[in-house]
């Protein structure tokens, strides 16, 4: 099976199908994303909140999510690899935007970061661009704004123009493609029809070229949140809970392990 590559992304675009993502973590889930025919995983920064229990994304390290990628990389070496750059590697000056973002691609299979944020980012997506590194942009809510948007927020029709302003600036500055997070869906089917930049919705609606969530929320194993874009197939956490009072209950009945599970004659 060939690799995924920002080309057969753009091919799908153009051809009017529908792109995949799955925002997970570490080796296993990526292996199941592969072997599904998902076909880009994001190495999202949620994994500050779902796999490390914090309340924010703020505090998630580079070193962190070299780690997890490295994981992810050997689960699915064939799927299109994005890596979340983490609060404060790009925001503090260019040079080190552009060395954090290198090192990802040097130390990873990643092959595309994503950045948060519009106009304000804008050169440096520019930059990063014309030095080979392609660029994921992120507008709508932007969780490592958190504490300046006051908590999760949605962006309506009334924004559109503000949304409009982002996107553009991003598309021109050479991000190949957007994600839209918790946007009004007529802003994001208007900016995915006028537009050559990949659009991936999460809370943006159907018209989007491609959808992203998070694999613990597909899976139904993060329990604490629920947004109402959040679709889940299966209710992960009662089934292992359910195994897990299972085999707790097995021991200490001493049923398990039978002779069966047990070495000897
Ligand atoms: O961190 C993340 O998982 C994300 C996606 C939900 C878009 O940014």
């Amino acid at each position: 099976m060939a690799r995924i590559t920002l080309r057969t992304l753009k091919k799908k675009k153009e051809r009017g199908e529908k792109i995949t993502m799955v925002s997970t973590y570490d080796y296993l889930s990526a292996r199941f994303c592969e072997e599904v025919g998902i076909d880009s995983i994001l190495v999202g920064d949620s994994l500050g909140m779902v796999f490390q229990g914090l309340d924010t994304t703020l505090s998630v390290t580079l070193d962190e999510m070299i780690y997890h990628t490295k994981a992810v990389c050997r689960g699915a070496p064939n799927t299109f690899v994005i890596v979340d750059m983490p609060f404060l590697s790009y925001q503090v000056s260019l040079e080190e935007a552009i060395r954090n973002c290198g090192r990802v691609l040097k130390e990873t299979c990643a092959q595309a970061v994503k950045l948060e944020g519009g106009e304000e980012i804008a050169e440096l997506v520019y930059r990063l661009h014309s030095i080979g590194i392609p660029v994921v942009g992120h507008i709508g809510y932007t969780p490592q704004s958190v504490h300046s948007f006051g908590g999760p927020k949605v962006f309506g029709k009334e924004e559109t123009e503000r949304l409009k302003r982002s996107f553009k600036a991003l598309e021109n500055a050479g991000a190949f493609m957007i994600v839209l997070e918790s946007v009004h869906w007529q802003v994001a089917k208007e900016l995915t029809e006028t537009s050559d930049a990949i659009t991936v919705g999460i809370g943006a609606g159907r018209y989007c070229d491609g959808q992203v969530l998070v694999f613990h929320d597909i899976v139904g194993l993060y329990e604490e949140i629920k947004p109402r874009f959040v679709r889940r197939y299966v209710e992960g956490a009662k089934i292992f809970k359910e195994a897990l009072r299972k085999f707790k209950i097995d021991v200490e009945e001493g049923s398990f392990p039978s002779e069966e599970e047990s070495y000897g004659a």
